[in-house]
């Protein structure tokens, strides 16, 4: 049941915490705190290519995934979304391997995919949420979420969960391939461990973002950037934003706006940028700026450090816990998810089951 919850939505949302925290005891060994080695086809250490493939927020999890397999474990990452890999006939390389991500398990245009890459060859892993699912059924090896039954069709809590097997995974590797030092490794795992402290406490803090939620509900398109790995997260913003709340929102790389989204900034059109300290930061901070010198409404998530710089020309900062970069992508995507829940509690749409949509995706 949904509890104290008004919907199954914002009660999965407030499980964030825990599920985090749960899939990365999974993961992470207690004593040690070294990321235990999982059951996998293939060796990380000689690994000469990996492909990380899924739908939706799955396919926005493979994105953020990639900057951490490539920047940590120095292992070539390609990424596609699975309705076109199916279609795709890439030279694959010998030995290669393929992960796919998935909430039920059951999505069939990943079931194609695999089915092709397994033809070519390669070995494959699924990361998913329901055991025993098809997609289970069909890899050389399984690691599971641990978000427990996800019934809102909008994905909250199995995201984060992803995600966070992901980054152990990448550290993993990275051990594995000798690309991270053992003080570099200790640290970055105390990063992921603090996460689900920090996710309650943006939970907690939750009056903000229903502020902004009030701020855009009656815009027509809304416009979510970011940098590197928050880049995927103001995908998923733009993405929940479109299937609950119904508004026009796209996610955009922030370097790629002056390239043509620009020509659509006016008042009318929130930006909302994902702009956490660290080393992009400057540079996403005067990509805004250039938005906010064109008369766009910008509202900007960053930690206390980052956000003296953007109150300068922000209309709105929120601020989240300050993280080490490599969370900071787990982190962000709990507001982004919020949002969209509130906007459409504001707008009375049937938030856990959006239109036109359905919790598993068995059709091509
Ligand atoms: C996003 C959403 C969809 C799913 C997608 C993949 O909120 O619900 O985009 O993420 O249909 O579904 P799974 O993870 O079951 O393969």
């Amino acid at each position: 049941g949904k509890g104290n919850y008004r919907h199954f939505m914002e009660k999965e949302l407030h499980e964030h915490p825990a599920v985090i925290g749960d899939t990365l005891r999974q993961y992470i060994d207690p004593a040690t705190r070294a990321v235990a080695r999982p059951a996998l086809p293939f060796d990380p250490a000689t690994l000469p290519r990996l492909w990380l493939s899924g739908c939706g927020s799955a396919f926005l999890v493979c994105n953020t995934a990639r900057y951490w397999f490539e920047t940590l474990a120095r292992l070539p990452t390609d990424c596609d979304v699975a309705s076109e890999l199916r279609y795709r006939d890439p030279p694959l390389t010998e030995g290669g391997a393929a992960m796919f991500v998935s909430q039920s398990g059951e999505t069939a245009d990943n079931l194609a995919a695999m089915k092709m890459l397994r033809g070519g060859g390669q070995s494959l892993v699924s990361v998913v949420n329901v055991p025993e699912s098809t997609m289970s059924r069909e890899s050389d090896a399984t690691l599971m979420t641990v978000a427990g039954p996800e019934i809102s069709v909008a994905s909250t809590k199995a995201f984060t969960a992803q995600l966070s097997v992901m980054a152990c995974l990448a550290l993993n590797f990275a051990r594995s391939r000798g690309a991270i030092d053992a003080a570099e490794e200790a640290r970055l795992t105390a990063a992921l461990l603090e996460v689900p402290e920090h996710a309650a406490k943006l939970l907690d803090a939750s009056a903000e973002i229903e502020a902004v939620a009030a701020e855009i509900r009656d815009a027509r398109d809304v416009l979510f950037l970011g940098r590197g790995s928050l880049f995927p997260i103001a995908m998923e913003g733009a993405l929940k934003l479109k299937e609950i709340s119904y508004i026009h929102a796209e996610g955009y790389a922030a370097g790629e706006m002056k390239h043509g989204p620009i020509a659509l900034i006016d008042a009318a059109v929130p930006v909302i940028s994902l702009c956490p300290s660290g080393p992009l930061f400057e540079k996403t901070a005067s990509n805004l700026q250039e938005a906010a010198a064109r008369g766009g409404r910008i509202i900007a998530f960053t930690d206390e450090e980052g956000a003296p710089a953007l109150r300068r020309f922000a209309s709105r900062v929120v601020v989240v816990p300050k993280v080490d970069p490599f969370v900071a992508p787990i982190l962000h995507a709990i507001p982004v998810q919020l949002l969209a829940y509130h906007v459409a509690v504001l707008k009375g749409t049937d938030v856990d089951q959006p239109r036109n949509l359905a919790k598993a995706v068995t059709v091509e």
